[in-house]
């Protein structure tokens, strides 16, 4: 069952153990500069994820302008739109899902999301632990709903919402607890392997963005990019040429590819 640590506190005065209970208890859940991983079944402070967030920025995702503007709208608008919500009546709630195939920009766009915006993330890598999907799932929406106005990142929707969690899952999304506040963006190379329940009734995921294999404009736009990196780099050339070349040789190349190329 994994290893278990037990405290005492040795005290003639019960209040005092509380009172030192409770203060440890916001601190820890205060714990700044960090960000909050769900796995094994239960949500831990991830420095390093932290600092990786920190270099991350949209100036580096290349990406057609008018797509990375219409996600960047969406969750800036979200954050800012409580009353409206609330005036017409409806959940503060948004579900986004980012699909494509790897290596095309779904996560970094996650991290430059991150960076940007002031509001707690809470990246959700897997449901499996000892305790099952059921308790994990409570325990992830659970702590969201503590966190609002929040981001809850679930990487790999299709391995975390299988047959054993959709229900529980679905209830969690669905249910009569509010979930004001929340932004939840789901990632998956498998659109079609996702739940129809999820992936096509809006409520749940509302919007979904495409990040498919660049066309050949944005493979240039790359080459164009990485030019610019290494402008100032003595030992690499980098001719204009080379720009056309590489994007016609990359045809279905994914990003991660043409950066390995690179
Ligand atoms: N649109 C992009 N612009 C610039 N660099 C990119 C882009 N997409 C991918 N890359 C490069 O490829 C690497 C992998 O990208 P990323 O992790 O975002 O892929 P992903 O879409 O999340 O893939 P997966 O589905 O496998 O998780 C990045 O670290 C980055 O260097
Ligand atoms: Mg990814």
């Amino acid at each position: 069952m994994g290893p278990l640590t037990q405290w005492h506190i040795v005290t003639k005065k019960k209040e005092q153990a509380h009172a030192l209970i409770q203060e440890v208890m916001q601190y820890s859940n205060s714990v700044r500069d960090v960000i909050w991983v769900f796995e094994m079944g239960g949500w831990r402070p991830d420095k390093e994820l932290w600092d990786a967030v920190q270099k991350a920025s949209w100036d580096d995702v290349v990406l057609e302008a008018d797509f990375k503007k219409s996600i960047q709208n969406d969750y800036r608008t979200f954050f800012k739109s409580e009353e409206t919500y609330k005036r017409l009546n409806i959940p503060w709630k948004r579900g986004l899902i980012f699909l494509g195939p790897p290596g095309n920009g779904k996560t970094i766009s996650l991290k430059a999301i991150m960076h940007e915006m002031d509001v707690p993330t809470l990246y959700v890598r897997t449901l499996t632990s000892f305790m099952g999907d059921e308790f994990s799932v409570r325990q992830i929406f659970e702590r969201a709903r503590q966190e609002a106005p929040c981001i809850l990142i679930l990487e790999d929707l299709d391995s975390i919402i299988t047959d054993r969690s959709r229900s529980f899952f679905l209830n969690e999304v669905d249910g009569i607890n509010a979930n004001d506040g929340i932004l939840m963006i789901g990632t998956t190379n498998h659109f079609d392997c996702l739940d129809p329940g999820l992936a096509n009734r809006p409520s749940r995921f509302d919007r979904k963005y495409n990040f498919p294999n660049p066309s050949k404009e944005q493979r240039r736009d790359y080459a164009l990019f990485w030019q610019g990196k290494l402008k100032d780099n003595k030992d690499i050339e980098f001719p204009d040429d080379l720009v056309d070349e590489f994007a016609d040789k990359t045809d279905k190349f994914s990003f991660a590819y043409m950066k390995e190329a690179l």
